[in-house]
């Protein structure tokens, strides 16, 4: 399939750029796919409500077809369309936080197919906060259902050229814009249960929501159990399907321990990997520079891949911070839970 590639990411003084969006947006409406930048990484769109459509980004992301994609609107008023209950959190957090990189699991209008929520009786929504992404939305005129817009297992697509890499070929329309700013996925908040529940970490943290909702927040225990490996091994956590998650092709370790600590393993291990004829790449961000992390990790991990390392060596972030945490999420997930501490 030939891959239309349309160069947006000066789209508000560009006359073409906003035909393009227009482009794209009736690819949408027709049934087709279109990957488009978001604030958070790059997503790969489909009308949300189309099941044929929707099948489709399983089929062009190799995605277990389980596994539920979240749905982005442009106006709250489309929550109406898609949720059965809206809860006052819902709003609560709608005007706190959208647009932006928050997601909210709520239970399901019969309307949303079955392929979109991967059979489950509840849906995921957010607002994305990016113009062409609600320029998009706006034009197509639907709810749009859209996965990171990589191969299924490869890091998250976070610049223009990861989008090129893993989708042209498979779909009609490619919208180009910038560097995505935030860098991870957003944060998912199950409002479905008694206390809301944090199923995936993002910038936006437990504590945020906790503070705007004046309520405690839980974190499911599938996250924190990430959290939870042994010395100097991989956890103990049988690694199934979801773990492949974000794998570089290098084999990845993460170093936890007192920063100074960390950089003289991750120098000694450089140089007896070396020495073994092994290709080494560190990946070190300062300790609590987050957002620079966030921004850069996925990125980091292609470029990595990309130069043919077979080893990377990492510094953990600071987990005890939320945003830390959701970073720190990522990388163990990428490193397959190989961490090594040092004192
Ligand atoms: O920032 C993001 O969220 C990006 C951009 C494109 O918006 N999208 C993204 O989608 O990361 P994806 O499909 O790669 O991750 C969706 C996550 C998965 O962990 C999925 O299991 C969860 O959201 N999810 C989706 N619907 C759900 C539901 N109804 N219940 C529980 N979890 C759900
Ligand atoms: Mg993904």
């Amino acid at each position: 399939m030939e891959t239309k590639i349309y160069r947006v990411a000066e789209w508000e003084k560009d006359k073409q750029a906003i035909s393009d969006i227009g482009a794209a947006a009736s690819v949408l409406r027709n049934g087709g796919l279109v990957a488009f930048p978001t604030e958070t990484v790059y997503g790969l769109g489909a009308d949300a409500l189309n099941s044929e459509a929707v099948a489709d980004i399983y089929r062009a992301k190799g995605r277990p077809s389980d596994n539920p994609i979240i749905i982005h609107i442009a106006d709250v008023g489309t929550l109406n369309r898609l949720a059965a209950k809206i809860p006052d959190q819902a709003r609560t957090l709608a005007d706190a936080f959208w647009p932006g990189p928050l997601t909210m699991v709520l239970s399901k209008k019969p309307e949303v197919p079955d392929v979109t929520t991967g059979g489950l009786p509840t849906v995921a929504v957010r607002m994305p906060d990016h113009p062409v992404a609600l320029e998009l939305i706006r034009q197509a005129g639907c709810p749009v259902a859209a996965p990171s817009a990589n191969l299924s297992g490869k890091p998250s697509p976070t610049r223009a050229i990861h989008v090129e890499e893993d989708m042209k070929g498979k779909i009609p329309v490619i919208l180009a814009g910038g560097d995505c700013r935030v860098g991870i996925e957003s944060t998912v908040v199950d409002l479905t249960g008694r206390e809301p529940v944090i199923l995936r970490p993002g910038l936006i943290t437990a504590e945020e929501i906790g503070q705007v909702l004046g309520c405690g927040v839980g974190m499911d225990s599938a996250v924190l159990s990430e959290f939870d490996t042994n010395e100097d091994g991989p956890a103990p956590k049988a690694p199934g399907m979801k773990y492949r998650h974000y794998a570089p092709k290098a084999e990845m370790i993460v170093f936890k321990g007192p920063r100074g600590r960390v950089e003289e393993e991750i120098a000694k291990r450089k140089k007896r990997e070396e020495a073994l004829g092994h290709s080494v790449g560190v990946i070190l961000f300062q300790e609590t520079a987050f957002e620079e992390a966030a921004h850069n990790f996925f990125a980091r991990l292609r470029e990595l891949d990309a130069s043919g390392v077979d080893r990377i060596l990492a510094g953990a972030m600071d987990e005890e911070n939320g945003k830390g945490f959701a970073v720190m999420d990522r990388m163990l997930k990428s490193a397959g839970y190989h961490v090594v501490r040092v004192e």
